[in-house]
């Protein structure tokens, strides 16, 4: 019995190893952490909020349906209707954008991509960082820019919350990741602040502090993982009670191989 707790033990401790190594691997970028609570729904709300007010005008989420999302969240249908949709008049309906995808190409040179699973192919911090390293770029046709995707054909859709930054420089990885990377510190008049790898200086604000933006931030990279798996609260509830149901098990199992073998002894 003591050998198979310590083995059981030693294939657990293995498995969250290797969970970490895969985390901490990936494309190379510095990203920041982001830290989402699926059980906290007032924040994944907020992320519904923000999303269909500043994304679902160019992507679609269209393997969802605005009335499961409504239901997961438990966001009331009449609320939905008033200020989640904006493209359909049907709760069943999928949440669908209305820009027609050749207009939308011929607009940005690239049609957005659906967001739906996005959180499974790019992961949470990616986006974390991503939605909040727009700075303004007079070179680019958008006259935006973004310091973990170069060139990036998406115009910084949230400048009026987070207000308009610009790119002041690098900083060492180990720097960045050393201590608050999202503090923002003053610095004479304009606000410094480091996202990823990047510098940057607060030009104009939003209307967001930079800590309230990170905070909304936050709240659409927790939609966004919903969306990517809608079951996964779920899931994780399930998979809680499964493993209590199973330790009780091993014990009752345990207590009767003892009560068998003491007729056999
Ligand atoms: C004005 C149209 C527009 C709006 C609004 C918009 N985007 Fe985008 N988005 C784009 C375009 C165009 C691309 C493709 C960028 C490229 O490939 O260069 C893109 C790319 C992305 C990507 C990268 C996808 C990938 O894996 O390559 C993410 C993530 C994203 N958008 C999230 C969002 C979120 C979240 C919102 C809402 C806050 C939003 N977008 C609002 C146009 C838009």
């Amino acid at each position: 019995m003591k050998k198979f707790i310590i083995a059981l033990s030693a294939l657990f401790a293995a498995a969250a190893m290797s969970g970490t190594a895969l985390a901490a691997g990936g494309h190379g970028a510095v990203l920041d952490e982001v830290n989402i609570n699926m059980n906290d729904k007032a924040s994944l709300q907020n992320g519904a909020k923000l999303f269909v007010n500043y994304c679902l005008s160019c992507h679609s989420a269209q393997y969802s349906r605005y009335n499961r999302v409504a239901e997961d969240l438990d966001i009331p249908l009449s609320l939905l209707k008033e200020n989640l949709m904006f493209t359909t008049e049907k709760t069943g309906d999928l949440m669908k954008t209305t820009m027609p995808e050749d207009d939308a190409r011929r607009w940005f040179g690239v049609a957005p991509p659906d967001l739906t699973l996005v959180a499974r192919v790019r992961k949470p911090n990616w986006l974390y960082t991503y939605m909040r390293a727009f700075y303004q770029d007079e070179g680019s046709p958008s006259g935006w820019n973004n310091s973990l995707f170069e060139n990036v054909a998406m115009p910084h859709v949230m400048y009026e919350l987070q207000g308009v930054q610009r790119l002041v420089g690098k900083v060492e990885p180990a720097q960045s990741h050393a201590g608050d990377a999202h503090a923002a510190e003053s610095d004479g008049a304009n606000l410094i602040k480091v996202v990823g790898d990047a510098k940057f200086e607060l030009e104009h604000p939003g209307k967001l502090s930079p800590q309230e933006f990170d905070v909304a931030m936050t709240d659409l990279t927790a939609f966004l993982t919903y969306l990517a798996e809608p079951a996964q609260m779920q899931r994780k509830r399930i998979g809680v009670f499964t493993l209590a149901f199973l330790i009780v098990l091993m014990g009752l199992s345990y207590l009767l191989k003892k009560e068998y073998w003491r007729d056999v002894h």
